[in-house]
């Protein structure tokens, strides 16, 4: 269905940002109408009429690092499935990861993502590019083509993979400067992570895991925030882990380098202490790290020096979980728990408003990728892509419930307080209080 064919629809009762008494907004044509106590007023019968009972109306949410898996692991995500996923999480724009098979390394690949994305029609699936072929890391791919195809690709990724020679980094950088486009790092040198599965630390060395250390990640973040910087290139940094990378962001913020950085709830509420129990739910890349990485990261998000969230959601097969620790694929789920988990550990506590939430999780990216009709402000003329949270709506997370072909999360039987209960998509709601709408 377009925008121009969905129903007109009345969200009775919502505040803003949080903000506020209780408005009504309405929304025509996929675009917001009206906003205000008699928004509603004059409507004719054939409206759908949504009562929210003064929940919290954000911005849609949008996802720079989604994995969905299909084309080649189809019985661990689908886009369907992943687009159910993201419009039961309040997201209505994702970035899905290169790191499918056949690798999104070429246009056929991206356009192909992207027109199933479109047909699944619950929210937009933008295809991220990979920044070499097959991910390999020695060979450009033809980012120009991906850039003009139907997918105007806009983020370039090996993410699951570094792009670890610096010449080939340069060069992607180069490129991506005079296309306008983003490369997306996933900051690993994998010459200090040979056979890591865990964060190096005490933990690790106790439990007998090959220790990942911290520096494996911030020698790149630093390396490439210098080639960037000569490049005259932007570059961004996939799931930011450690107080170290987020000092260096810090400096090269400083020194006004084009570098944004996201950090996913997981590295925001989970520690290494996880890994007691050698359980493989908990295994991913990067670790797990340490108590004073998680502090420093929710910090940094709030001040901006992580300018946003994205979840790094990654399904895999209990097969590929269940089994011994280092043996595990590295990733966890993350589309369907990603609000509960920042607002628990951010606006409940009072060091983020709903306008800051809204920021890192919907604005800021939608801004880094380029959006323009993603992450825009709740008023009259705008485009609706909306979330609804009711914040105090109790919730416990039960893997196998979710709307994800997969079940790997590392959240199971956690009980989280705020919860999307809604989500509006080019003006249609794809989702209400925890199911799918077609
Ligand atoms: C991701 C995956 O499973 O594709 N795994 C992970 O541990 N994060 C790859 C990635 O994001 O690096
Ligand atoms: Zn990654």
């Amino acid at each position: 269905m377009t925008a121009s064919e969905s129903p007109t629809l009345l969200l009775r009762r919502v505040r803003p940002y949080g903000e506020g008494a209780p408005v009504d907004v309405l929304i025509r044509d996929g675009h917001i109408a009206a906003i205000g106590p008699d928004a509603g007023a004059d409507i004719s019968s054939d409206v759908e009429i949504q009562d929210l009972d003064g929940a919290v109306l954000l911005p849609g949410f949008v996802d720079l690092h989604t994995h969905l898996r299909e084309p080649g692991r189809e019985d661990t995500e689908t886009i369907s499935t992943g687009s159910a996923a993201a419009a039961l999480g309040g997201y209505t724009a994702v970035f899905a990861m290169a790191n499918t098979q056949p690798a999104q390394d070429n246009q056929t690949v991206t356009d192909s993502v992207w027109r199933i994305g479109r047909e699944v029609g619950l929210c937009d699936v933008h295809p991220v590019g990979a920044v070499t072929l097959g991910l390999k890391g020695e060979q450009l791919t033809e980012m120009g083509q991906m850039a003009d195809g139907a997918a105007k690709v806009r983020i370039f990724s090996d993410d699951g993979m570094c792009v670890y020679d610096p010449l080939i980094m340069r060069r992607a950088l180069e490129y991506s400067a005079g296309l306008g486009v983003l490369i997306a790092q996933h900051a690993e040198e994998p010459r200090l992570t040979r056979g890591a599965v865990a964060h190096e630390g005490p933990n690790a060395a106790r439990l007998g895991l090959t220790g990942w250390p911290r520096s494996a990640e911030e020698s790149i973040v630093a390396r490439d925030a210098i080639l960037a910087r000569d490049a005259g290139a932007r570059v961004h940094i996939c799931h930011a882990s450690t107080t170290g990378t987020v000092e260096l962001l810090k400096w090269a913020k400083g020194q006004d380098i084009s570098i944004t950085a996201e950090v996913t709830p997981h590295h925001l509420l989970l520690d290494d202490s996880r890994l007691e129990t050698y359980d493989g739910v908990y295994r991913v890349n990067p670790p797990l790290r340490e108590a004073h990485d998680t502090l420093a990261l929710r910090e940094a998000l709030v001040s901006g020096v992580i300018d946003c969230v994205a979840t790094d959601h990654a399904p895999h097969a209990a097969q590929e979980k269940c089994c011994e620790f280092a043996a595990a694929r590295p990733g966890m789920l993350g589309l369907e728990t990603a609000l509960p988990i920042v607002a628990a550990l951010l606006v409940e506590t009072g060091d983020m408003t709903w306008r800051d939430l809204a920021r890192v999780m919907s604005t800021r990216p939608a801004e880094i990728a380029g959006l323009t009709d993603q992450g825009r402000p709740i008023e009259v003329g705008e485009p609706a892509n909306l979330a609804v949270v009711d914040p105090d709506s109790p919730w416990t997370v039960i893997g196998d419930e979710l709307a994800s072909l997969s079940a790997n999360t590392p959240y199971e039987g956690m009980t989280f307080a705020a919860r999307v209960v809604g989500t509006v998509y080019r003006g249609r709601m794809t989702s209400r209080d925890g199911k799918v709408l077609a």
